[in-house]
């Protein structure tokens, strides 16, 4: 085990070092139009996502110039309400509104620092389609990573713009119902200065160039949540293959030496196809890769279908560790992206998915077992970083912290060791299967892993998950170190 224990060290010291560089839905129907809720209803951000409609899609056209940092902005969102409505909330941050139309109808509309409010001219019925036309401009904004100060965002790049953030990115670029509660399918067309790429999620439908601006249109139909959405600009290397049929984009920044990150990302089938045997299908169309050469960019992120890797995960030459952080990011596509929170307390169950396949990538690279992982892991002192506070309500400074994800990825390998191997699979995969496309709580978690088990397991997910210090060792003493 000499060498995954080193090899998890690496890890966790990679993930040490870029982390310190670290009100309910309204019920429908009634006669009364009300005002939308200002925030989705999330303890946690109160002001993410709004009340009284949910998104089917997002038609978004943005043309993006470097060399002013100037964003120019068209949405044309489709949504349904889902009460009735005098007026609605879209979340937005920074840049300016020019205009908004409801069904064609120029609408009233007002700002707030976190709100773009629209009361539409004519009152919009619980369940009906409407249809909401942004135009919008402006400099756009970056954020920080939840609880840490890694920059994230729209990061304005020498050469173009980096775009990710959790749990927020999405408001510095469209107006949007910001919350994985509310997923929808895009079309990103994006316009930059000719000689210069843009690429989003999804399928990749064309690139046309006039007057010295290039459009890049993109696809994304599997419903996606706003965070993971992306418009990442620059000088670009494009792979364009396929893999099972499907297109397989990745995009690497060509300031960075050709033996670079090269050797990880283009193992991401490979990665997929490993992590599909043990989580079940592949839920999207399309996969890829982005790695720019930003510097401050600290983070990787699982961008639905297209992750965005920090060059700080990789170094020349060929080194296998690195895939250990494509094992992660591929895993949120099923964990995270597929299925994804429903609140944001939820996300151990991203975070510890992710971490417990990079252990099963480990596995496969001949780096030990999980089950070695999970002990080195357990022998570790109560200060070791990882064990408080305890990973099930981490709250909003902690919502990255060293808890949801190696106590996350304990908690499922401690999962295991209670239920055994053939329960803890079939829960894995009826997870991945029944919330595919939707959201999960950790409370559905727990029913789905009771109901396949047949156990009582509350004890021990409360142990885990919420209460503070080292549960026991699941079935007995811990082995003699
Ligand atoms: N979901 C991202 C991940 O892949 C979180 C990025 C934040 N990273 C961090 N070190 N705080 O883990
Ligand atoms: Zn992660």
């Amino acid at each position: 085990v000499g060498a995954r224990l080193t090899a998890v060290l690496a890890a966790g010291l990679t993930m040490a070092v870029l982390n310190t560089a670290t009100a309910g839905a309204d019920p429908g129907g009634g006669g009364h139009f009300r005002p939308g809720a200002a925030g989705i209803g999330d303890p946690y951000y109160p002001t993410y996502g709004n009340g009284g409609y949910d998104v089917a899609d997002y038609d978004l056209a943005i043309r993006y110039d470097p060399a002013t940092d100037a964003l120019d902005g068209h949405a044309v969102i489709r949504a349904r309400a889902t009460q009735n409505l005098s007026r609605f909330n879209l979340d937005l941050v920074g840049l300016t509104v020019d205009s908004v139309t409801v069904d064609g109808r120029r609408a009233h509309w007002s700002r707030s620092s976190h709100e773009l409010v629209v009361t539409p001219r004519r009152k919009l019925h619980a369940s009906r389609p409407f249809t909401v036309d942004v135009r919008y401009h402006g400099v756009p904004t970056t954020f920080t990573i939840a609880g840490t100060d890694l920059e994230a965002g729209w990061m304005h790049t020498d050469d173009g713009a980096v775009v990710a953030g959790q749990p927020e990115v999405a408001t510095a670029w469209f107006p949007v119902n910001d919350h994985p509660l509310d997923k929808a399918s895009y079309r990103i067309a994006i316009t930059v200065p000719a000689g210069l790429a843009a690429i989003s999620n999804g399928v990749h439908l064309g690139t046309t160039t006039r007057d010295g601006w290039s459009t890049w249109r993109w696809r994304q139909s599997t419903p996606m949540i706003s965070y993971l959405a992306t418009a990442t600009i620059g000088r670009f290397r494009i792979s364009e293959t396929t893999h099972h049929g499907k297109p397989m984009i990745i995009a690497m920044d060509p300031d960075l030496p050709p033996d670079f990150a090269d050797d990880a990302v283009s193992r991401t089938g490979e990665v997929t196809d490993f992590l599909a045997t043990k989580f079940g299908p592949y839920p999207f169309e399309a996969n890829g890769a982005i790695v720019d050469d930003y510097d401050n960019l600290h983070f990787a992120l699982e961008n639905q279908t297209r992750p965005i890797y920090s060059r700080h995960f990789f170094a020349a030459g060929v080194n296998p560790w690195e895939t250990y952080v494509v094992a992660h990011e591929l895993a949120h596509q099923w964990f995270g992206d597929s299925v994804a929170v429903h609140h944001w307390r939820d996300v151990w169950l991203n975070e510890g998915f992710a971490t417990y396949a990079e252990w099963l990538w480990g596995e496969r690279l001949g780096d030990g077992t999980p089950q070695q992982t999970f002990d080195y892991l357990y022998a570790q002192p109560l200060d070791a970083g990882f064990w408080n506070p305890p990973p099930g309500d981490p709250g909003v400074d902690q919502l990255f912290g060293s808890s949801v994800y190696t106590r996350g990825g304990l908690t499922l390998h401690a999962l295991r060791m209670t239920v055994g191997d053939a329960a803890f699979w079939r829960i894995v995969r009826a997870w991945a299967a029944t919330q595919r496309g939707g959201n999960g709580s950790t409370a559905e978690f727990i029913a789905l892993a009771e109901r396949i088990s047949g156990r009582q397991l509350d004890a021990f997910f409360d142990a885990w998950l919420y209460q503070e210090g080292k549960p026991a060792y699941p079935g007995g003493a811990p082995p003699a170190a």
